[in-house]
């Protein structure tokens, strides 16, 4: 059977980021103008004190240092806490394809291919900037590309649903060589005024090419085997679907961004990941020793670092398991891939890996590589 490969991959980074001291000096400045609105009702004990946010909690309940964002104004600005990302125009390429565009040529340039050379295109990705038509069709026509192309969304989990459908349409001979693209625009889902989550996410763009490892055309790493696994669960969730109105009713709508119960997705998403990981080694016949190392979805620090040992069986060494999520937090389903594209390079022919994203739905996904 043709074994599937990613061949090139990519990363698109916004230019601008946001410290967590810069994060939390517009939060607290937020907070004091809210707390100095609502006195009355705060006195009349109507409504609670708008509490600050301290950039050490995010740090140590994280390992989130900074993020990538690509409005910072709008996001800081204390009467605004919003990225200010107009609605590109009909004609005009939207943020979402601007950004694949530039992680894709990325992909495509490694693997010594063209646009014109790739027959099919997932724009996966946790929130999409429209209903339809898909952006990954708007992408597939920037790129020059042929075929098809179609946008899905397993929230965290994209990135690697999406690579196990590109794999399995080559092992099938349906497609020919399929670029798997993430732009995450996660600023404009966060809800930056609330403090339990304002410091999570970032923006960022990832792209893998996928094709038959035998027309590779350099430096490739089989995709050896993919798992998927779903579980509902209402803990991580955003209700901004296709039934919003109008933007005066989202704002008094706290459902309309993204909204978690923290504690109880640690709790229930790690052993549902580590678990996850095991049987697929297991059912391959591949031992958590053959893995030199685990590119993660990155996010939470303490959360990696316990799937790492879960995984491993021991503490992981200095690099085995990298972290990317303290200078690009939360990028929802590009996170696992940032850390495979920017931690993958040194390993030597031969070396095992594991890329893992997990997340809502929940959601996990688990994809097995060689380096060839
Ligand atoms: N600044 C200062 N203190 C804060 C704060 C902030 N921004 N946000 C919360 N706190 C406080 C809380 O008020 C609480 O105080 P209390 O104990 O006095 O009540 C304390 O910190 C602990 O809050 P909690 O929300 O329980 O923190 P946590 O240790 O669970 O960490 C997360 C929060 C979100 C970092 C953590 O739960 C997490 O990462 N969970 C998994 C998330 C995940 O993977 N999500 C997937 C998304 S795609």
């Amino acid at each position: 059977m043709t074994m599937p490969a990613i061949t090139g991959h990519g990363v698109f980074t916004p230019s601008l980021s946001i410290s967590n001291d810069e994060l939390v000096e517009a939060f607290n400045a937020y907070a004091d103008r809210w707390n100095a609105e609502n006195a009355g009702a705060i006195a009349a004990g109507e409504a609670e004190t708008m509490t600050h946010s301290s950039a050490d909690f995010i740090f140590s309940a994280s390992g989130i240092e900074s993020r990538y964002v690509l409005d910072k104004d709008g996001v800081l600005d204390p009467a605004r806490m919003f990225p200010h990302l107009a609605a590109r125009p009909d004609d005009a390429p939207g943020h979402m394809a601007e950004m694949a565009v530039d992680a894709c040529t990325k992909a495509l340039d490694m693997a010594g291919r063209a646009g014109a050379e790739v027959d099919l295109v997932i724009c996966a990705a946790s929130n999409h900037e429209r209903a339809y038509p898909a952006v990954a069709i708007e992408i597939q026509q920037l790129l020059g590309a042929g075929g098809f192309a179609f946008d899905m969304n397993v929230a965290c989990s994209s990135a690697t649903f999406g690579i196990q459908a590109a794999a399995d349409m080559i092992r099938a001979g349906s497609v020919k060589r399929a670029l798997v693209v993430c732009p995450e625009i996660c600023s404009a889902h966060l809800e930056w005024r609330d403090r339990d989550c304002h410091f999570i996410f970032g923006d960022v763009c990832t792209a893998v090419l996928v094709e038959a490892a035998e027309e590779a055309q350099g430096d490739h790493w089989k995709i050896h085997s993919t798992r998927c696994a779903t579980q509902f669960s209402n803990n991580i969730r955003n209700n901004n679907g296709f039934l919003r109105r109008t933007h005066d009713q989202m704002e008094d709508r706290r459902d309309m961004q993204f909204m978690q119960n923290g504690r109880k997705v640690f709790k229930e998403v790690l052993p549902m990941v580590s678990a996850h990981i095991l049987g697929h080694l297991d059912e391959e016949g591949w031992q958590a020793d053959d893995l030199k190392r685990l590119w993660l979805h990155q996010a939470n620090k303490t959360m990696n670092d316990f799937i790492g040992k879960k995984v491993l069986g021991r503490v992981p060494e200095d690099g085995e398991q990298p972290n990317i999520l303290q200078d690009y937090a939360n990028t929802s389903s590009a996170g696992s891939i940032i850390a495979f594209s920017k931690h993958s390079d040194d390993m030597p022919k031969g070396a095992r890996g594991v890329i893992c994203s997990f997340g809502a739905g929940y959601s996990v996904g688990s994809v097995l590589l060689e380096r060839a």
